[in-house]
């Protein structure tokens, strides 16, 4: 479909970003564990043996929405009808839709640990304990490299991003939503250095091991509309 495309591999001065495209995904979201199992369960019964699970990742809500780095993630995700206008196609066939970037990233807390903390505030370019922007932090800090309206034009996104902590390792599933992927695309090919050779400063205690680009259907009475796909 128009404006669906793989999840493209970028590198740029040392990191990069794989590309591990699959065919579906599921955002099975419930207010606990339990109903997320029996959620998760009763798709994978609907949608049979036409397709193979590859990966299960369970997030959850760290200390009221922060990353495990312990900074507060959201903040400057666009609210109400900007919301809206950045996640949901407006016209046309797919009207009501949206797409959705999803990439596992995996964090080496010990380093960040080992950080200053004035180092680590540079790293996100907030402060820890107030969450005020630094407004003279390095390029390299992440709101530095990601401030959406420093985009022309603007890029914002919609993000619902989640810590997750499996089998030892842990880490962000970051997800967001655009009315296009080249919003999330242009943040990312600026995260990897690939417009002023500066890369994200997140780079030195986190990297992404999967990334996944979805076109999500609009729903019309709880079910999904596939109209715009003419099903
Ligand atoms: C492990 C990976 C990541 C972590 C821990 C992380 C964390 C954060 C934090 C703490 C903030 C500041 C608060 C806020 O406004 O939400 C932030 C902002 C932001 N992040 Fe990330 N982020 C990650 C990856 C990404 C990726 C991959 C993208 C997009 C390609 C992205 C896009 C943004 C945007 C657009 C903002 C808001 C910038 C602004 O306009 O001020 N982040 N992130």
């Amino acid at each position: 479909m128009e404006g669906l495309r793989p999840f493209p591999a970028l590198t740029g001065n040392g990191v990069q970003t794989p590309s591990t495209q699959n065919a579906l995904w599921v955002f099975a979201r419930e207010q606990s564990a339990s109903e997320c199992f029996d959620t998760a369960r009763a798709i994978e019964s609907a949608v049979g043996s036409d397709f193979r699970r590859v990966e299960e990742v369970s997030t959850f809500v760290f200390r009221g929405g922060h990353d495990l780095s312990g900074y507060e993630d959201g903040t400057e995700n666009p609210k109400g009808q900007a919301a809206i206008d950045a996640a949901i196609i407006p016209d046309g066939p797919f009207q009501g839709s949206s797409f959705a970037a999803v990439q596992r990233w995996i964090h080496d807390l010990p380093r960040f640990q080992s950080l200053s903390p004035s180092e680590r505030n540079n790293t996100i370019g907030r402060v820890l304990e107030t969450n005020a922007e630094i407004v003279d932090a390095p390029l390299s800090a992440h709101i530095k490299r990601a401030a959406q309206e420093s985009f022309d034009p603007a890029a914002f996104i919609l993000r619902r991003s989640m810590p997750w902590s499996e089998g030892g390792e842990h880490g962000l599933l970051f997800l967001a939503f655009g009315e296009s992927l080249d919003r999330y695309e242009r943040v990312l090919a600026r995260m990897v250095g690939q417009e002023d050779g500066v890369v994200d400063a997140l780079f030195t205690f986190t990297r992404p091991v999967t990334g996944g680009y979805f076109w999500c259907p609009p729903q019309i009475g709880g079910r999904l509309d596939l109209s715009g796909l003419g099903l």
